[in-house]
């Protein structure tokens, strides 16, 4: 080929690029619109009926939001019991392009929670394994930019000391049921809080809101 219909088809090829980007754009964002409206909808139909030491809807809120605001993709959950987190979770990543390994020991629950991503339309969003986190978690290779800790509560300085180092810098490592007054039933709250704020290169507050949730940015 000559270098004139070569530059004209490459003309061609860039101007169908050009024009074929917009349609790209509405197609994701009808898609997108499309899953949070059903996402909505589950989280309204489910409303009030999850039992199973899930967390209340405003923590759920400021996860998702957390992801959402500062674009987080890689994601971890410690304790996903039947999924309600997790939804919140998967929801803000599925606006972020990220995806979220969640962790749970009992059989029961992991099975719901599989059943819950996928009635909410969130499945392909979420990497949901069956085991003890006290072995998965520190043999999980990350690096992750935003962690959800809210498992076995003895375990915190653990599951934070084996993952806080595989947090990238901006990224948060939040965790469920601490409060300042170490109130709240969590065992040893304010001795972990206490580990957090020795942390080097990390800053902590409490979202008192909820069920107690601490947040722990990596500088
Ligand atoms: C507070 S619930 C998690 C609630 C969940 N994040 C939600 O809001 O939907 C804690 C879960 O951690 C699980 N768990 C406790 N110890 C664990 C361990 N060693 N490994 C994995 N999961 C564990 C429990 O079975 C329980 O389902």
């Amino acid at each position: 080929m000559s270098l004139l219909p070569r530059l004209s088809a490459l003309a061609f090829l860039g101007a169908l690029t050009i024009l074929g980007a917009p349609t790209l754009l509405a197609r994701q964002a009808t898609t997108q619109a499309a899953l949070d409206a059903r996402v909505k909808a589950f989280l309204a139909e489910r409303a009030g009926t999850w039992r199973d030491l899930n967390v209340p809807d405003v923590d759920g809120q400021s996860l998702h939001d957390l992801i959402v605001e500062h674009r987080y993709t890689r994601a971890l959950e410690i304790g996903t019991s039947t999924g309600h987190s997790g939804i919140w979770i998967a929801w803000g990543l599925s606006k972020t392009g990220g995806r979220l390994i969640t962790v749970e020991l009992d059989e029961g629950r992991h099975a719901e929670a599989k059943r819950n991503f996928e009635a909410a339309g969130l499945a392909r969003y979420v990497d949901a394994r069956l085991g003890d986190a006290h072995a998965i978690v520190p043999a999980l290779e990350g690096p992750f930019d935003f962690v959800f800790s809210d498992a076995d509560k003895d375990w915190y300085p653990n599951y934070f000391r084996a993952v806080f180092p595989k947090v990238v810098k901006g990224g948060v490592f939040t965790t469920h049921n601490v409060s300042e007054a170490g109130r709240r039933g969590a065992m040893g709250s304010r001795e972990y809080l206490a580990v957090l704020r020795a942390t080097a290169g990390a800053d902590t507050t409490v979202d008192e809101r909820g069920g107690g949730l601490a947040i722990t940015f990596k500088r």
